[in-house]
């Protein structure tokens, strides 16, 4: 068993003696790099954001920020992590480090105050100044953003850290004025090379395991082996569990680099995305070919959660208020399971039998997930919660439809629809298709009667409850609403 290391800020660390479940963020600190701080513990105020070399999209590598308190230390076995110590460079004999660009621009635009948040903000920052796609918007061009800076700062590269103190418009100054890395940078020049490879971990330490095995046959295997336990990709579920709840399992299997979940193939007749990659990954790869994931994908958490957080995840954890099972039951996708007898397609619609239960047998893993094509044309996710990023949902509704040409209806104006499929999250114990509402929507013309009419019906569906988050009254209410929305952007967009 060779000994489990990681390269922090360039140099190389045995994580022994640390306990399989310790976070990175507890390694760092307790190896006295503290400027990775612990707010939350659960995925939420990114003062403990660092950086990863991953796999990259546009470059060999990527320089992709992560919540160090969710992910075990050991899931980083033989990789490179980059802290806010390790972005200053060394100056001149005698003098102090230099300042890196995105820390430089923190200071001098007043971005920090008490300080507690700022290293988590610098590494979510210097990922986005160092993103290969980044480009200024030419000059002259019309419009204003306030989203994206004139250098082509993506602002949601920092939807996950929270400030308490300084206010959010001298950080965004600072984002907006950062430049592009220069030639001899040394992270920027790392980008061009091939990150490390994922390393076959069995690392064991005082009665727990971490296991990463290296192909989808090692990993069945081991979880025929051990059933008790517990499967993780990004983390960011059991990296709560972890530092919440205490739990403790005696063993965990990391899947998120096994090469059988992590492909994105399209076929003539479906699109097939890997259970492993990351929603960043399927984000950018995808790259708005699927309109309702690339609607989903900025209301799903926040950039440091999707840089981690798997749609294999999402599934697996079977929550009835996970955002992505709306989506997927509204394009009709199915599950592909993996298992010691071979493989089996499930519809996600016969996937969920009960609260966080499915069909998933014991030993097998969600290898990948089916989006059938073509695609219906009208589609649309709203998420009902309190805040508009980076929040759990109170109700979520995602449409598919399709609806023929004005002109075809009765009327002689309104277009037939044709299909109409729903999902619904946060109003059942499992997400659910809303099957009365797209009937009642089906072979009707897509008028203000027949959406008034599939409103009711949609208020109907489900079974939702009253809790902190809403009252089940307010849920169905919002259910009619999100439908009567949908169809007055629809209308707009034609008489516009
Ligand atoms: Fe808050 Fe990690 S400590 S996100
Ligand atoms: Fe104090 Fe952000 S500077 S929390």
């Amino acid at each position: 068993m060779v000994a489990a290391r990681i390269a922090v800020n360039g140099e190389e660390t045995p994580i022994s003696p640390a306990a399989p479940h310790t976070s990175l963020l507890d390694f760092l600190r307790e190896r006295g790099l503290t400027a990775t701080k612990e707010g939350c513990a659960e995925g939420e105020c990114g003062a403990c954001s660092v950086l990863v070399a991953r796999p990259g999209v546009d470059s060999p590598t990527d320089w992709v920020a992560v919540n160090a308190c969710l992910v075990p230390v050991a899931a980083l076995d033989g990789q490179e992590v980059v802290t806010a110590e390790g972005l200053a460079t060394a100056g001149e004999p005698g003098s102090p480090p230099a300042l890196h660009p995105v820390q430089r621009e923190m200071a001098v635009r007043g971005g920090s105050q008490c300080g507690y948040c700022t290293p988590g903000f610098v590494c979510s920052m210097a990922a986005e100044y160092y993103r290969p796609d980044r480009c200024p918007r030419p000059a002259g061009a019309d419009g204003a953003d306030p989203e994206h800076g004139p250098n082509g700062f993506d602002l949601h590269a920092l939807s996950g850290n929270l400030c308490r103190c300084t206010g959010y418009r001298p950080i965004r100054d600072a984002a907006y004025a950062v430049g592009a890395p220069t030639e001899d940078d040394p992270l920027a020049r790392r980008r061009e090379q091939s990150p490390p490879e994922p390393v076959a971990t069995h690392y064991a330490q005082g009665g727990g395991e971490f296991r990463r095995p290296g192909t989808l046959s090692e990993a069945l295997g081991l979880l025929g082996e051990r059933p008790d336990a517990v499967v993780v990709a990004g983390s960011t579920d059991y990296g709560v569990e972890v530092n919440i709840r205490s739990r403790r399992a005696p063993c965990v299997i990391a899947v998120d680099r096994l090469p059988e979940l992590r492909e994105l193939r399209a076929e003539s007749d479906s699109v097939v995305i890997g259970a492993a990659l990351t929603l960043t990954e399927i984000e950018r790869r995808l790259d708005g070919s699927v309109p309702l994931l690339a609607e989903l994908f900025p209301q799903f958490a926040s950039r440091l959660i999707r840089n981690s957080a798997t749609l294999g995840g999402n599934l697996g954890t079977g929550s009835p208020i996970g955002d992505s099972p709306p989506v997927l039951l509204a394009l009709e996708a199915s599950v592909l399971l993996a298992g010691p007898e071979g493989e089996r397609e499930v519809p996600l619609a016969d996937y969920f039998t009960g609260y966080r239960q499915s069909v998933r047998r014991p030993g097998e893993l969600i290898r990948a997930v089916r989006i059938p094509l073509p695609l219906s044309p009208v589609t649309a996710f709203h998420k009902i919660a309190k805040r508009r990023f980076d929040d759990i949902s109170s109700v979520a509704v995602a449409f598919a439809l399709d609806i023929g040409d004005p002109g075809e209806g009765p009327a002689g104006e309104a277009g037939i629809v044709r299909r109409a499929r729903i999902g619904l999250g946060g109003v059942a114990a499992t997400p659910i298709r809303a099957l009365d509402a797209e009937a009642a929507l089906e072979g009707r013309p897509w008028t203000e009667e027949t959406v008034r009419a599939a409103a009711r019906a949609l208020r109907a569906q489900g079974t939702p409850m009253s809790d902190h988050r809403a009252s089940a009254e307010y849920r169905s209410a919002m259910l009619g609403q999100s439908l009567l929305k949908l169809y007055a952007q629809t209308t707009e967009a034609v008489s516009a």
